[in-house]
């Protein structure tokens, strides 16, 4: 079985194991973490792992890895050491972040000329020559460095608008001296620190180049002019890995679950196949038959497989063993990992252990006394309570009144692009009847069921519930004129979730919470081919989702190319059964909207009745997910697993 990935590749003078690999990816953890976290994924049977883009001079520090003086090689010989008893290669990226460089008191950004990086709000200070060469020799150094500690390969970052493609891309480079204008010149920089990493290196250490197939950027390089550079370079180098996109396109990096899985293959393609030299895909690549195939095919040597391996570290290990429906899945929002790195607070929205790995075995313990729980709600949270406590040798019956379990998470399932969050409820589900939890459908759990069941332990993961009636953020003591009319709805109606919504000819969609759930209630009403306005409260649509450039980008982008108009920064002031009247928030100017339908999706009414009731009774019990007055899947999950791990 995958007899293609399970083939040793040579890169130079270093044998790689298997072609799954993990290219690099810079994250918001602690060095020490880092190691854990690497090692985790190393036991789980990838082949080859890059560490995160590294800078290379101090006016690129990036954390939490710098390569840019002798004090990381310490910390790579520990990476190596705890890394040592697998099968895995540890390669480290390397990198001059160039306008890309967050902004720091004091530090001037240095570029290949004054173009502004979009996330980083400074005109970046143009390279002279002598600049230039201190910074290839900085490229040189830091490979040195990387060698030094023991690490067995190096990369580097000629992709995603950083300071080599600032000097590649037509759409970056605008200088006009021996460095910019005919390719060979803009080809100038990158070839000078290709031969000084490899002066330092010498020809037996792997050295990688990443690419991009395509900068997504008007005036930059598409894929035909990708595979020219990188022919032009692939005798200098021994790998090329192949990306997708800028920061000016962001989310196309890493894309969302409204791409196609293998999103970048297309691209790709067009400059492996043009490679004499062995190459790396990416992109939503998230099993080992789709990895294989892509090999077998001869479209790229190695897969690379990030978030697939965030989401389950031994995606390898239990694919090979023939046990590829026990991974768990990628649900593909970037919410976790990518937003949450962005935001310092790497995670998984489906991983609990994602970044905690100095202080969370990947599974749990076994319990040292076994006991008899109850869950009652059948959503993320319940189940993956249930999946921690079966796995720790707990009794477990988990009710739900519903007919299916799943929650919230399974009334997306119709929704296109949505279906990828469905695959986790799916996946618990498989998970817990695997492990022999009893499960209890269409079974409402009153007070008396609990109070004479005899269980050691009660979870109560009873989730939220939609509800019109429930206050605007911003005007809690002015209700809503109107609010109770029957052509306002409920986004669970839109998704056909307990009630169902007569969609009319001008619907309103009105977001008081900036979360996912307008944007995948308009995108339903889009594929209907409803015209649609969506009033938010915020500037923008799914504005309190982190990092909303890479999480929220595409479906922002589905949205406007349907029938849809934007009202930012506004909330709602009434409802007739004609039009609805907003006003922008701290300014007295109203607007009236004509509206047939009118759907409101503001904060869930927490359902919390049952715990009430225990808890005037004196009954201990554990509350989890939603019930607790949040709506976010990952702190969902996450609260199960704590609660879990601690019974
Ligand atoms: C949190 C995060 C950080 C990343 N940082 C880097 C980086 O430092 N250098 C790089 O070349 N790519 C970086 N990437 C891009 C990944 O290497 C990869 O191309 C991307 O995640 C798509 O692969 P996937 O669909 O398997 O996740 C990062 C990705 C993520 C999710
Ligand atoms: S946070 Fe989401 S996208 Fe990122 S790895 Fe986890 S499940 Fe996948």
């Amino acid at each position: 079985m995958y007899d293609a990935l399970f083939n040793p590749l040579q890169l130079a003078g270093v044998s790689v194991p298997n072609r799954i690999a993990r290219s690099a990816h810079l994250l918001s953890l602690s060095l020490d973490d880092l190691i854990a976290y690497t090692r985790v994924r190393a036991a789980g049977g990838v082949g080859l792992s890059v560490i995160g883009a590294a800078g290379v001079h101090s006016t690129s520090a990036r954390l939490p890895v710098v390569a840019a003086t002798d004090a990381i090689i310490p910390w790579y010989e520990q990476l190596v050491e705890a890394c040592a008893p697998y099968d895995m290669r540890l390669f480290q990226q390397i990198n001059h972040f160039g306008a890309a460089m967050p902004s720091a008191p004091g530090i001037q950004n240095w570029s290949s000329g004054p173009v502004p990086n979009p996330t980083v709000s400074l005109v970046p200070r143009t390279l002279t020559k002598d600049m230039i060469d201190e910074i290839v020799g900085s490229y040189g150094a830091a490979a040195g460095r990387v060698k030094r500690g023991g690490m067995q390969g190096v990369e580097l970052n000629g992709a995603h608008g950083y300071l080599i493609a600032q000097f590649l891309s037509t759409a970056l480079n605008f200088r006009d001296d021996e460095y910019g204008g005919s390719l060979e010149n803009r080809l100038r920089f990158v070839n000078e620190v290709i031969d000084a990493v490899r002066a330092e290196v010498g020809p037996e250490f792997p050295l990688g180049l990443r690419l991009v197939a395509d900068d997504v950027l008007p005036g930059g390089i598409g894929p035909d002019g990708y595979a020219e550079i990188a022919k032009l370079l692939q005798h200098k180098v021994d790998y090329i890995s192949v990306s997708l996109g800028t920061y000016w396109k962001f989310s196309k990096i890493f894309s969302t679950m409204e791409s196609p899985l293998g999103y970048e293959m297309p691209t790709s393609e067009v400059v492996t196949r043009a490679l004499d030299i062995p190459t790396m895909v990416t992109g939503r690549i998230m099993t080992l038959d789709h990895a294989n195939h892509i090999v077998e095919s001869g479209a790229a040597d190695m897969v690379s497989m990030v978030r697939a391996t965030i989401a389950d570290p031994e995606i390898v290990n239990k694919s090979r063993a023939g046990n590829a429906h026990r991974v768990r899945p990628c649900t593909g929002t970037s919410i976790g990992c990518t937003g949450g790195s962005a935001t310092g607070n790497f995670g998984c929205v489906v991983n609990a252990t994602a970044g905690q790995e100095s202080r969370m075995s990947l599974e749990p313990e076994a319990a040292p006394v076994k006991k008899k729980v109850l869950i009652v709600g059948g959503g993320p949270a319940g189940l993956e309570a249930a999946r921690t406590l079966a796995l720790r040798g707990h009794e477990v019956e988990l009710h739900d009144m519903r007919k299916e379990l799943g929650g919230q998470a399974s009334m997306v399932s119709g929704v296109r692009a949505r279906a990828d969050l469905t695959s986790i409820t799916q996946w618990l589900e498989s998970e817990i009847k695997e492990l022999g939890v009893t499960i209890k459908l269409n079974s409402f759990v009153d007070p008396d069921m609990v109070v004479d069941s005899g269980f050691d332990e009660i979870i109560l993961a009873t989730g939220g519930t939609a509800d019109t009636s429930i206050p605007q953020t911003m005007v809690p003591g002015v209700s809503i004129p109107g609010s109770d009319l029957p052509h306002v709805f409920t986004a669970w109606d839109v998704l056909g979730y307990g009630g169902r919504a007569n969609i009319g000819k001008n619907v309103v969609v009105f977001d008081d919470t900036g979360n996912f759930e307008a944007i995948t209630a308009t995108l339903k009403l889009v594929d209907e081919g409803a015209k649609i306005t969506l009033v938010t409260r915020s500037d923008m649509p799914g504005a309190r989702v982190p990092f909303p450039s890479v999480t929220t980008a595409v479906s922002r982008e589905i949205m406007l190319g349907g029938d849809v108009e934007l009202v930012p920064a506004s909330q709602m002031v009434k409802i007739t059964p004609e039009a609805v009247t907003v006003r922008w928030i701290d300014v007295d100017k109203e607007r009236v909207i004509p509206a047939d339908t009118v759907i409101l999706v503001n904060w869930h009414h927490p359902n919390r009745e049952l715990s009430e009731i225990l808890h005037d009774e004196g009954i201990a019990h554990h509350t989890i997910g939603d019930v607790n007055g949040s709506q976010d899947m990952q702190r969902a999950i996450k609260e199960a697993a704590l609660v879990a791990r601690a019974i």
